[in-house]
């Protein structure tokens, strides 16, 4: 059912200091002031609330998979060897699972020694603690293992889920507490690993990772398959190992970018990304040298869950950003400002999660107006500061989690993934570019990703570095910015800068025209792009008929649109506005694609009504089966 086609293309020393540094007492999750202090540290001292580990104690500094795929059992087995940094006295290392069974731990390096472990009490959203009993000289476990095949972080798909529909399908989606359901070690974004793989998979597929290829053609295994072998030499949190196995081809774009997809899909996706290579040059010039060698893009199928996820060296990505215009590919200028935002220098904890994604999307937009122009920027800043207010509007202005930093102790870091993170987090950084000037501002921010690269950052160490290099006690100029009432208060601050874009001013009159009763035939919509249209959407009058919503139909077709942006807003409309000719069109988008973004806010307004609630029910039975775990999780508590 699901099916690409019809959605129409549709280090060592560091760590020991890091570790005599770290507690685990809860420091600074109710701090309400702002550390002055030059000298806190900037790496991890918050203690993780999402990980069991004890990273003082013994800390995981390298993973070695060496794994075989089973597309029967659905099922990936064989082994994880961890690399560990102990303190003097550690007598155990305490790793995070979920849904993993455990055959039995060794010691690696001591003649394959067993070794005692125990598996905690099982947590829904934590999984269980692997408590592994050290010898006196362990240096390395090995941990003998096989996921579940529900693991959530892993969706096996049938050849029938695929665009090529001849071959199984695998991808894994780490971020934010999901790689232990598949990867046994240490799963905090504050505990950086590199890492290592061999991956066998059967006759026909191919494997790839978010790390280098040493076998790009993969070496002869058992039964026809083959084995492909990775490495990634940066040390980076795990919530970054990924891996996808399929009929997957590669299109090189240029010396270090290109493309992988389903054959089928391959063309597409290349023209669509021609600008990949740009979109580099402008985010180097911006953050400093790309550091990770590669970038390259894989687009996955239509099940994927997100519209990009920023895995090292390779982004996946939906297919739902393959609009035949390149009129998506913010997409990818977000999740390549990553490479410098998140991955480079990284949230330490989920509470800071827009460390990550606040300046990703600072990062993106100044990736796009690199390329593209001030026009275009003002438009995805307008949308943006839009999807904001809807946002702080959803939450409640005074909502703790309408604060940059976040307190999600006993919660799953999912709720942590608002527009807050992304928006108020971009608006802040906005804000602060404009107190000392882009110059002033562009040189911190470049120093930032220098100073902290290949570290996770806290909050607190976020603010330390911001007092010491760019306000540098300048009281007026903290003034203006209002570090702590953007940081640590609810709702947006009154210092914020609205954003305002001719090319919407546009769309503004033609939306008053309409509601004034001209005609959809009549409006004056001459060479619109995307955004434009989503603008248009986004803001027609809430008094909308049913007349009405026929005439925007039979003058713009809406309800056969191919950009997945422009037709998620008008079926949006069309559920509140109960318009049944596009319900054809709404049952085929639900159960086309499995991007949550777009499938969340479409099942929610339907359960909102009398109408829509069985009409929910039905389809989402019917596409169920077909999603992935992290979009079930939270359609699971909407549709019941
Ligand atoms: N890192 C996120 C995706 C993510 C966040 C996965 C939290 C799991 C937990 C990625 O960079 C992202 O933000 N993707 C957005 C697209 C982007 C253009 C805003 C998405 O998937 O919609
Ligand atoms: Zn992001």
């Amino acid at each position: 059912m699901i099916n690409s086609a019809s959605i129409r293309y549709a280090s060592i020393l560091l760590a020991a200091v890091v570790m005599a540094s770290c507690s685990r007492e809860p420091q600074m999750n109710t701090q309400t002031t702002s550390p002055t202090s030059a000298t806190a540290p900037t790496a991890a001292t918050e203690r993780d609330v999402h990980s069991y580990a004890v990273p003082e104690e013994a800390r995981v500094t390298h993973v070695s998979l060496d794994l075989s795929a089973d597309f029967t059992k659905k099922q990936l087995s064989g082994k994880a060897t961890l690399d560990l940094t102990r303190a003097p006295n550690a007598t155990k290392v305490v790793l995070d699972t979920q849904d993993l069974d455990i055959h039995g731990v060794t010691d690696t390096d001591n003649g394959g020694k067993p070794l005692q472990f125990t598996l905690g009490s099982d947590d829904k959203i934590l999984g269980r603690a692997l408590t592994v009993t050290l010898g006196p000289t362990t240096q390395r476990i090995t941990i003998d293992y096989t996921t579940n095949p529900n693991a959530a972080a892993l969706q096996w798909l049938d050849p029938e889920q695929t665009a090529g529909r001849r071959h199984p399908y695998l991808f894994s989606q780490g971020e934010a507490i999901l790689t232990r359901t598949w990867i046994p070690t240490q799963d905090s974004p504050g505990i950086r690993q590199t890492y290592d793989a061999h991956i066998t998979v059967p006759a026909g597929l191919r494997a790839v990772m978010s790390a280098e290829q040493l076998t790009p053609d993969g070496t002869p295994a058992a039964n026809g398959g083959k084995r492909f072998d990775f490495r990634l030499t940066q040390p980076i949190p795990p919530y970054l190992i990924a891996l996808a196995i399929g009929d997957i081809a590669f299109k090189s774009i240029s010396p270090r970018t290109g493309v992988y997809t389903e054959p089928a899909v391959l063309d597409a996706a290349a023209s669509e990304f021609g600008d990949v290579e740009k979109m580099v040059q402008a985010a180097e010039s911006l953050g400093g040298p790309y550091r990770w060698g590669r970038y390259d893009v894989i687009v996955l199928p239509p099940s994927f869950p997100f519209g990009g996820m920023e895995n090292p060296r390779l982004t996946f990505a939906t297919p739902t950003v393959l609009a035949g215009d390149r009129s998506l590919t913010s997409l990818v200028a977000h999740e390549l400002a990553h490479s410098w935002s998140g991955n480079l220098v990284t949230n330490a904890t989920w509470n800071d999660f827009w460390l990550n994604e606040g300046f990703t999307v600072y990062f993106e937009r100044r990736i796009m107006e690199a390329l593209y122009g001030q026009y275009r920027v003002a438009m995805l800043e307008v949308i943006g500061r839009q999807d904001l207010l809807d946002e702080i509007n959803r939450l409640g202005a005074t909502s703790p989690d309408t604060r940059l930093h976040l307190d999600l102790a006993g919660r799953n870091p999912d709720d942590g993934t608002t527009n807050i993170a992304y928006e108020k987090g971009a608006a802040f950084l906005h804000v602060i570019e404009a107190a000392v000037g882009r110059e002033r501002f562009d040189a911190w921010l470049r120093g930032y990703f220098d100073r902290h690269a290949f570290t996770s950052l806290t909050t607190a160490g976020f603010l330390a570095d911001l007092h010491a290099n760019l306000i540098k006690g300048d009281q007026p100029l903290e003034q203006k910015i209002r570090i702590n009432e953007w940081i640590y208060q609810p709702g947006l601050p009154d210092n914020a800068i609205t954003p305002t874009s001719t090319l919407l001013a546009k769309v503004d009159d033609q939306l008053h025209a309409f509601a004034q009763g001209t005609s959809a035939t009549k409006l004056d919509t001459t060479n619109w792009v995307t955004q434009q249209w989503q603008h248009l959407l986004m803001n027609l009058p809430p008094t909308l008929t049913i007349a009405q919503m026929a005439d925007l139909d039979r003058a713009f077709a809406f309800s056969r649109q191919n950009n997945s942006e422009v037709l998620f807003a008008w079926l949006r409309l069309a559920v509140r506005h109960h318009y049944q000719p596009a319900m054809p069109a709404l049952e085929h988008f639900l159960t086309s694609q499995g991007r949550r973004k777009f499938l969340k806010p479409l099942y929610e307004d339907l359960m909102a009504t009398d109408w829509g609630k069985p009409e929910a029910k039905r389809i989402y039975q019917r596409a169920r089966p077909q999603y992935h775990a992290v979009s079930r999780m939270t359609l699971d508590e909407i549709v019941k």
